[in-house]
């Protein structure tokens, strides 16, 4: 992908220049300009489930005294947004965004994620792993050079792979409240033209949006909702004297960890405040948690956001974009949300036993809550299976937590030096 020249313009702080994590050893530091490589060797060392410890310096509680000279056991609870968020400035989305002068009558108007859309240069490949991964196909073109692929959701499909000569991101798509809402989007600047989906299972119109850092972003509308496939079946947990599970013993069947739908995507930029200003300016997507870092003067700046889609009272996920500052513009990962703890587990276990790369998981994000498991897929693209994610609305704060190891996740396998490149 051509990225602007913004070689400039890199802000002062970027989130991971103040986590102690070492430069990068990656060979392909920037997957969404890297297109053209066809061949790529993952890095070496990846962590896994069985890796190695977390330091004792991520754990934040370490060493607390339970007053009786003995360790406080470790503790978690579900706790309301705005008391789980803590010491935030305690103001609502519509608050930042009356202070950033944002007009949200001009806003066009998601309705939710939808699909990703990518390139592959080794279908046959890609094909193999988005099987492993836990979807499958809903339609294939002739030539198979198209294949699109399903969850278990109401979603025609997840996932878009098309074949080409070089490897491709090509954005994720977004469902739209209206036709009009796409008429007025084609007016943003960098919008294409509206074009409808004669091929694509539900059909709908589609328009394609390049953001200031280059990457596109698709809207949808009109296309049929998909009959739901079936849902995994919940398991009864048993508790310390709370034993609903009396003569029902558990037992599992090995095997992909099915997905159900698209979660988030997100990117790495060097231009973080104009991504930020484009997003919220002209779309409802609004700030769930920005991470910062004090810059050189020693004032706390901004450096990433989890957006939602704001649909009012509604309940919607965490976060759907997410963005980061860096020092170069590349694709970070795009997630798909599994059942549960064990399928998650399962999954991973079935995606290791393949042969395939972990980046970082099992474990348990503290923004939006969710159980991760990262991957790469065999084209060198980051993907995640997560679940149990946090579920947020117009009452839910805006949330500021300093940027580092310890803001990633409270349990898991230690953090790849690479993540956060
Ligand atoms: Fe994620």
């Amino acid at each position: 992908m051509a990225t602007r020249s913004l070689a400039g313009r890199r802000p002062s702080a970027h989130l991971t220049s103040l986590d102690k994590i070492a430069p990068s050893t990656r060979s392909f530091t920037t997957m969404a300009e890297n297109g053209a490589k066809t061949s790529w060797t993952p890095p070496q060392g990846n962590s896994s489930q069985f890796g190695v410890a977390r330091p004792t310096t991520l754990t934040a509680r370490e060493g607390e005294d339970d007053g009786e000279g003995g360790i406080k056991p470790n503790a978690g609870a579900s706790l309301l947004d705005k008391v789980a968020i803590g010491d935030s400035k305690n103001e609502l989305s519509l608050d930042w965004q009356k202070q950033q002068g944002i007009d949200r009558s001009k806003q066009v108007k998601l309705v939710k994620v939808s699909h990703m859309r990518y390139q592959h240069s080794d279908m046959g490949t890609m094909t193999k792993f988005l099987k492993d991964f836990g979807m499958h196909i809903v339609k294939e073109s002739e030539d198979k050079q198209r294949i699109w692929w399903r969850g278990y959701g109401n979603d025609q499909y997840v996932y878009y792979a098309q074949a080409g000569p070089e490897k491709k991101f090509l954005g994720g798509c977004f469902e739209v409240e209206s036709y009009a809402e796409l008429e007025k989007a084609s007016k943003i600047p960098g919008a294409g033209q509206v074009e409808e989906m004669t091929e694509a299972p539900g059909g709908g119109y589609l328009l394609t949006i390049h953001d200031p850092a280059g990457f596109p972003m698709n809207l949808m509308y009109g296309q049929q909702p998909a009959p739901c496939g079936d849902y995994p079946d919940k398991l009864i947990h048993n508790y310390e004297v709370e034993k609903p599970r009396v003569r029902k013993f558990n037992r599992f069947t090995p095997g992909p960890a099915a997905v159900h739908k698209l979660g988030h995507y997100g990117y790495c930029v060097t231009n973080f405040e104009e991504e930020l200003s484009f997003y919220t300016h002209n779309f409802n997507l609004v700030p769930t948690d920005f991470l910062y870092v004090p810059d050189e003067s020693g004032v706390n700046k901004d450096v990433a956001v989890f957006m939602h889609v704001d649909r009012g009272e509604d309940p919607t996920d965490h976060h759907t974009l997410f963005m980061a500052s860096n020092p170069t513009t590349h694709v970070h990962h795009a997630s798909f949300e599994v059942h549960d703890f064990d399928t998650q587990n399962l999954g991973h276990q079935w995606l290791a036993a393949q042969g395939y790369t972990s980046v970082w998981g099992v474990g348990r994000h503290i923004l939006g809550s969710q159980i991760f498991d990262y991957w790469w897929d065999t084209t060198g693209n980051m993907i995640e299976h997560y679940a149990d994610g946090d579920l947020v609305n117009r009452d839910t704060p805006v949330g500021w937590m300093h940027a580092g190891d310890e803001s990633l996740a409270v349990w898991g396998p230690e953090v790849p030096k690479w993540f956060l490149d």
